[in-house]
């Protein structure tokens, strides 16, 4: 059994940030599963293609060729790693990911992603769903504020403006559809460990998770 770490939990709760230390820390692969939704989305916009054409996009999702290179997540030869991270891809990705087909054509993929020595996974249902036999589950919260509050410094930070009320506006919504939608909403698993993140830092939030992989998994950090 490859050992695989599953990260849950809304936008904006510095999920990305931590598999990425602990896929670092422990030397395992990453996972983030929210890039194949946004670069669906792209795609299905770009293309013209309605988002709630669950038929076409689902063909889509057969032959998205999506790689996470250099750090950045490629199609066809083409860098999206900036393109994908707005807020109307954001928007439009949450659309897409509601079909059920959709979500089983991305399915394999997604699996195939456990290889040794190991791997952190990032997303909405990769502790339910995705990878259920996870040794290890950790779903992260905050409260909708501040996750808004942090979207908002990092779009100042690159020069973009934004309006703070239509962020948390727009993070009600997405959140309201990902954990409504009848397939895979997003949830913790039953065996999740729930950290919210509202008032603490990433190296705290790093910390916190380090302690729970010590408990579980003392082999990984050993190596
Ligand atoms: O994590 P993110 O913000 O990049 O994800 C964008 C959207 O993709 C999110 O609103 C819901 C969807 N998503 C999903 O349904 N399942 C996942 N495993 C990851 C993302």
């Amino acid at each position: 059994m490859i050992p695989v770490i599953t990260i849950d939990g809304p936008s904006g709760t510095g999920k990305g940030t931590l598999m990425q230390l602990l896929a670092q820390r422990l030397g395992w692969h990453a996972l983030d599963s929210g890039a194949l939704y946004r670069a669906l989305a792209w795609v299905a916009l770009q293309q013209g293609v309605g988002l709630d054409d669950a038929l076409v996009l689902t063909g889509l999702a057969k032959n998205l060729a999506v790689e996470f290179r250099q750090g950045g997540v490629w199609l066809n030869g083409e860098d999206l790693s900036e393109a994908i991270r707005t807020e109307e891809i954001g928007l439009a990705a949450s659309r897409v990911a509601a079909h059920p087909q959709v979500r089983a054509a991305l399915l394999d993929w997604q699996r195939a992603w456990a290889r040794p020595p190991g791997l952190v996974a990032d997303g909405r249902d990769m502790g339910t769903v995705v990878f259920p036999e996870a040794p290890l589950k950790i779903f992260l919260d905050a409260a909708p504020e501040v996750r808004a509050e942090r979207r908002y410094k990092q779009l100042n930070e690159k020069g973009l403006s934004a309006s703070l009320h239509q962020l948390i506006v727009d993070i009600r919504a997405r959140d309201a559809r990902d954990r409504s939608r009848l397939t895979a909403p997003l949830r913790p698993a039953q065996d999740a460990i729930v950290i919210d993140s509202s008032r603490m830092s990433i190296p705290e939030v790093f910390e916190r998770v380090l302690a729970e992989v010590r408990r579980v998994l003392p082999d990984a950090l050993s190596q």
